[in-house]
């Protein structure tokens, strides 16, 4: 026998679970459209080379991939290495700064745990060739303005952030001094404080054996700094003309001009697990940080010179769909949706279908969603089940109507009936 069951972590969507992603998504593209971003799409099967970085990140080794006539394909696992794929190949001719957004499914063989599932939705919203955080100011703006809009009003989710050339510069005479390479595992490593504690985190930099190979003593500082949560200490740490908190203060005043300072936090811990940021990081998470990120991303700049492209800034931020409904369904947020059946109409008697029909086709040709009752219902049925679908309205040709040349209209909400002619012209 067939194993009826979908694979573990993969989703089937009914009709009501389809109706809520389509009103996230819906939600999404608002803003996204909203703050001036142009939705491109790629292929879900790409090379698995595009995504297959050495730096010891999870994401890789949780590829869903297969070889295929000799070719060694992958279910993309996120959005940002097609992105740069499309950038590429139009690397000359592209307007900048380029705003893109995308709403896609990926692929993650994850462990599965509360927000994480093996396939899930992501909406991504990527700034390409502006180097300054004003880039980063407008994309957190972006994520503010769709939690405001799907009801998590402000203070429900805060985004945390920090700036990796923060850590880079501290770094930078010492252990990258000679092996700048060094940099992307350290982060991959850092990104598993809050899951593995400080002490392996201290052995994982430390280890002679390690991709990232720090003395003790430098692995010890580098902890230490993680604990910082105000930017003024982190500053005070930091060469007296370090770049990257100067970028991170003028974004906190950018930010504080959209309005959304309030809910934005400093913390250096913050790093990423992916290798390929390189400035500014953010994730958002529930205020009470009981479920997982929300939404996480940060500046990029080195991306497309990896793909062998010319050099171009980059900054973007996934945001999934599966953590969200979560804390949507924790605070009662979760919107009652109805199927979105404007009118039913229903014909009592075979010999009144046709009439039924062009009543139908008529509202339909009017632009509204229209059920008609299929097979032989008595009107109590039709009008329970129009009153289920959240129908305003249903229309009845009975025979007696038909002989009159009229239909009958009851509107639900009022149990208010009256008649218009069969032929008329649309409402
Ligand atoms: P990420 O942090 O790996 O970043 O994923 C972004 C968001 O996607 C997460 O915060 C989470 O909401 C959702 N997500 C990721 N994996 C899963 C999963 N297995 N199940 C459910 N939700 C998940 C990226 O993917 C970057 N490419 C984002 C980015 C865009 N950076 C720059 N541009």
């Amino acid at each position: 026998m067939a194993d009826l069951q979908a694979p573990r972590g993969t989703r089937d969507f009914y009709p009501e679970d389809l109706r809520l992603r389509s009103w996230l998504f819906d939600h999404f593209r608002a803003v996204a459209r909203g703050f001036g971003f142009e939705e491109v799409d790629a292929p879900v099967v790409e090379h698995a080379e595009l995504f297959t970085r050495k730096a010891g990140e999870e994401i890789v080794e949780q590829l869903y991939h297969f070889t295929m006539h000799d070719r060694h394909l992958a279910l993309r696992p996120e959005m940002t290495p097609s992105i740069a794929r499309m950038v590429l190949a139009r690397a000359g001719g592209l307007r900048l700064p380029l705003r893109w957004f995308t709403v896609t499914q990926n692929w993650r063989y994850e462990r599965m745990t509360r927000g994480r599932k093996r396939e899930h939705y992501q909406w991504n919203m990527d700034l390409w060739g502006e180097p300054g955080v004003a880039a980063e100011a407008e994309l957190i703006a972006a994520i503010f303005a769709l939690l405001r809009r799907i009801g998590l009003g402000d203070g429900q989710v805060r985004v945390q952030l920090n700036n990796r050339a923060l850590l880079e510069e501290t770094l930078r005479a010492g252990v990258l001094a000679t092996r700048p390479d060094a940099f992307a595992p350290l982060c991959v490593i850092i990104d598993k404080l809050s899951k593995i504690g400080a002490d392996a985190v201290t052995q994982l930099l430390a280890d002679p054996a390690g991709a990232v190979g720090l003395s003790p003593a430098e692995a010890r500082d580098v902890v230490a700094l993680l604990g910082v949560t105000s930017l003024d200490d982190a500053a005070a740490a930091a060469p007296a003309d370090s770049r990257a908190i100067a970028d991170l203060r003028r974004l906190f005043e950018l930010l504080d001009a959209y309005g959304v300072a309030d809910y934005v936090d400093f913390d250096a811990s913050v790093v990423r697990g992916l290798a390929y940021y390189t400035g500014v990081v953010f994730e958002a998470y529930d205020a009470g940080k009981k479920l997982r990120a929300v939404c996480g991303g940060g500046r990029y700049d080195r991306l497309l010179e990896t793909l062998g492209g010319p050099s171009m800034p980059a900054v973007g931020f996934g945001f999934g769909d599966v953590v969200i409904a979560e804390l949507l369904a924790d605070q009662g947020l979760l919107p009652a949706l109805a199927r979105g059946i404007d009118d039913v109409v229903a014909a009592l008697g075979e010999a009144q279908r046709p009439a039924a029909i062009r009543v139908a086709s008529r509202l339909r040709a009017a632009g509204r969603a229209v059920e008609l009752a299929i097979g032989d219902a008595r009107p109590k049925r039709i009008f329970a089940d129009a009153d289920k679908s959240g129908a305003a309205r249903v229309w009845l040709v009975g025979p007696e109507e038909a002989a009159r040349g009229v239909v009958k209209i009851r509107e639900l909400a009022t149990g208010a009936e009256r008649e218009e002619p069969l032929d008329l012209s649309p409402p």
